[in-house]
């Protein structure tokens, strides 16, 4: 599903340059539960972006579903972020100015799913995650867990093939970090394709494969 073949990733200062990733070679197949570990600053989240298309490597090859992403014009590139990609961002990224509601419902928007069927997938989601009280509220009168709650249910609402996660747990209590663990796991096993970043060991252990990233090295743990 996903092919990384010697990818670089560096800032370019005025007398220098910055390898954050440095000859990252990675295959990852559709069905797997991959977890990224690493110090803070080891280009973790740079390689979910890439991964993600929210951001390109400065050298080397990446291929999604067999396709070179180079070669993607900008609009596939969203449409392929948009249709197989749930994305759960470290900093969670909700837009202030829509409820709870609505923030789960955008990505529902984007690929086109009929307004009833919307509303039936929202409340489900608002369900799971005990937000239905919440579902009026905007993002700034949620505390963190309950705003990366909200940002984990728009990313697996429209069940997308391929779930990023920029360590979806951070903010949450141990209970709710273990719940929303065995949900992925569970989701994996239905058939989603998961990469998370973590620094829990023990929320590692959930995946098949550990891979920890060190000075933009890629380092395989099995
Ligand atoms: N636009 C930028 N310009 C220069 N350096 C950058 C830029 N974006 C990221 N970096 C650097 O890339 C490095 C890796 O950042 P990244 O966010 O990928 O780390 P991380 O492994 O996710 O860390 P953390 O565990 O703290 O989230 C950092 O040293 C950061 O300063
Ligand atoms: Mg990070």
């Amino acid at each position: 599903m996903i092919q990384l073949k010697n990818i670089d990733k560096y800032y370019d200062a005025k007398f220098q340059r910055t390898f954050v990733l440095k000859g990252v070679n990675l295959d990852i197949e559709q069905g797997e539960f991959v977890s990224i570990m690493g110090p803070s600053g080891a280009g973790k989240s740079t390689l979910l972006n890439i991964i993600g298309f929210l951001d390109e490597p400065s050298q080397g090859e990446y291929l999604f579903l067999g396709d070179p992403a180079n070669q993607l014009k900008e609009k596939q590139k969203v449409q392929y972020h948009r249709s197989h990609i749930g994305f759960i961002f470290q900093a969670f990224h909700l837009i202030d100015e829509m409820n709870v509601y609505e923030n789960i419902e955008t990505p529902l928007v984007y690929r086109g799913v009929k307004s009833k069927e919307r509303k039936a997938m929202v409340a489900d989601m608002l369900d799971r995650f005990n937000m239905v009280a919440k579902k009026d509220l905007f993002p700034s009168q949620l505390s963190g867990g309950q705003q990366q709650l909200v940002a984990i249910a728009r990313a697996i609402v429209g069940s997308p093939k391929l779930l990023l996660a920029d360590e979806p747990t951070g903010n949450l209590h141990s209970e709710q970090g273990e719940m929303i663990m065995k949900l992925l796991k569970k989701l994996n096993d239905e058939g989603m394709t998961i990469i998370q970043v973590t620094h829990s060991k023990e929320n590692a252990q959930y995946g098949n494969r550990i891979i920890t990233l060190k000075d933009g090295y890629v380092k395989e743990e099995n």
